[in-house]
């Protein structure tokens, strides 16, 4: 045997993983010379799915990142603590890291890769964004020659589960989640994925490998889908769009840079459109290749794990190539050393759909034309769509705006006695 792995937490990914490192059979053959010398584990005695042999279990996991004899730690454990300070202690030790954690590199990058480097030693994260579908690499290596434009995706099954299921049956959020938790199909806690705080991660992890450096995640716009209602999502389609929570990073023609995340009116005929249930799929645009899209298993025990020793091979390869010998890969490393500048949401420039509770006398749809007018918000159309406790129902769509003028007009139009509440302001894509 070659190479020995540090397999730390053997959860549902961690399981998957071992799996396919015990059944290497008709998968690359350089599999076989990869050994799972230790797992580290709360529990080691208790039973597991996987037929791994009881003496490789501990709950010492200090003692697998310090073991001189593991070449690569693979961190499944997830969260911060401790997997920040057992991944920095392993490339002290010059171990190699594959990860899954996308809150630890997306929030410590800098401290993780900077030490890294010093190390000579390298951090995969395939698995970090969108399970099984692969896009860290593609980004790095096969569309490395292309001036990214934007990267657009669907990066949390959790949230397109429950629009796509509000969206089919015509019911609110809170009666989905509901039935999604006691399915299992979202957390007990929802609030990482429908806060869109586990997209924000995401993205801020592909736009640094799609913008060439690191990305403050506090300055990741971030809005969840709990404001979604089945109005808007019924409105939404009769205007030709699906709702969709999208991550989204793109440098407009300003040069500026935009990092968010929020729930999105997406036009029908766009390929992001028809992604349902709790796949992902990121939708990349870029000079010279133009539009490009990858869809499949956001999450899943086979589909991450496939990421995971994806990442686990590709080091092997690097290592029997060159030897461990302090010789950093450059397609494989993270030579980003400065920050992007993201641009406040302020400006960004988009489309915006509104919809206003209001009273239905004469002069009102006048009052907010005149109101978006003054800010300079010119407008696409003005539908009145139905009445609600006695209130004209009016849906608004603008055309291309800063968003800062829509804001200042929004907050203007909200003063007025004849604007009874703004319940939705969605952009779109
Ligand atoms: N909670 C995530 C989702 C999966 O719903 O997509 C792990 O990244």
């Amino acid at each position: 045997m070659g190479f020995k792995i540090g397999l730390l937490g053997l959860g549902t990914v961690g399981t998957g993983t071992a799996e396919i490192l015990l059944t290497p059979a008709g998968r690359h053959p350089l599999l076989t010379e990869i050994e799972i010398a230790k797992v580290g584990v709360r529990s080691p005695d208790k039973p597991r799915d996987v037929k791994l042999s009881p003496g490789l279990m501990t709950s010492d996991l200090e003692s697998i990142v310090t073991d001189p004899e593991i070449d690569i730690i693979v961190e499944l454990i997830g969260g911060l603590e401790p997997a920040r300070s057992l991944i920095l202690k392993a490339i002290n030790r010059g171990k190699h890291i594959v990860t899954a954690n996308k809150a630890v590199i997306s929030r410590y990058g800098d401290e993780i890769y900077t030490a890294a480097n010093q190390a000579g030693v390298y951090v995969l994260l395939e698995a970090s964004v969108a399970g099984g579908i692969p896009v860290i690499q593609p980004l790095k290596q096969s569309l490395g020659v292309n001036r990214i434009h934007s990267v657009i995706g669907i990066v949390n099954g959790t949230t397109n589960y429950i629009l796509t299921r509000m969206s089919a049956e015509g019911v609110d959020f809170a009666d989905v989640l509901a039935e999604a938790q006691e399915l299992g199909y979202a957390e007990a806690d929802p609030t990482a994925d429908v806060d869109g705080l586990d997209a924000a991660d995401k993205i801020a992890i592909l736009a640094s490998l799609a913008f060439g450096g690191r990305i403050k995640l506090s300055e990741v716009n971030c809005e969840g889908i709990r404001q979604v209602s089945a109005a808007d999502i019924a409105y939404a389609e009769n205007l030709g769009f699906v709702i969709k929570l999208l991550a989204i990073a793109e440098r407009h023609q300003s040069n500026n840079l935009q990092v968010r995340v929020h729930p999105t009116l997406v036009p029908k005929t766009h390929p992001l459109a028809s992604i349902n249930g709790v796949n992902n799929a990121i939708f990349i645009e870029g000079e010279p290749l133009g539009q490009v899209m990858f869809f499949g298993p956001g999450a899943g025990k086979g589909a991450t794990a496939s990421a995971v020793v994806s990442d686990i091979l590709n080091l092997v390869g690097i290592l029997k190539n060159s030897g461990n010998n302090g010789q950093i890969h450059p397609l494989y490393s993270c030579s980003h050393q400065d920050y992007c500048t993201v641009a406040p949401i302020a400006e960004l420039v988009t489309r915006f759909y509104c919809r206003f509770i209001c009273q239905d006398s004469p002069g009102v749809i006048g009052q907010l034309g005149t109101g978006f007018g003054k800010h300079d918000v010119s407008l696409e159309s003005v539908v009145q769509i139905g009445f609600k406790n006695n209130c004209a129902e009016v849906v608004v769509v603008t055309h291309d705006v800063l968003e800062g003028k829509v804001r200042a007009a929004l907050k203007e139009i909200g003063s007025q006695d004849a604007i009874a509440d703004i319940p939705s302001i969605l952009r779109v894509l």
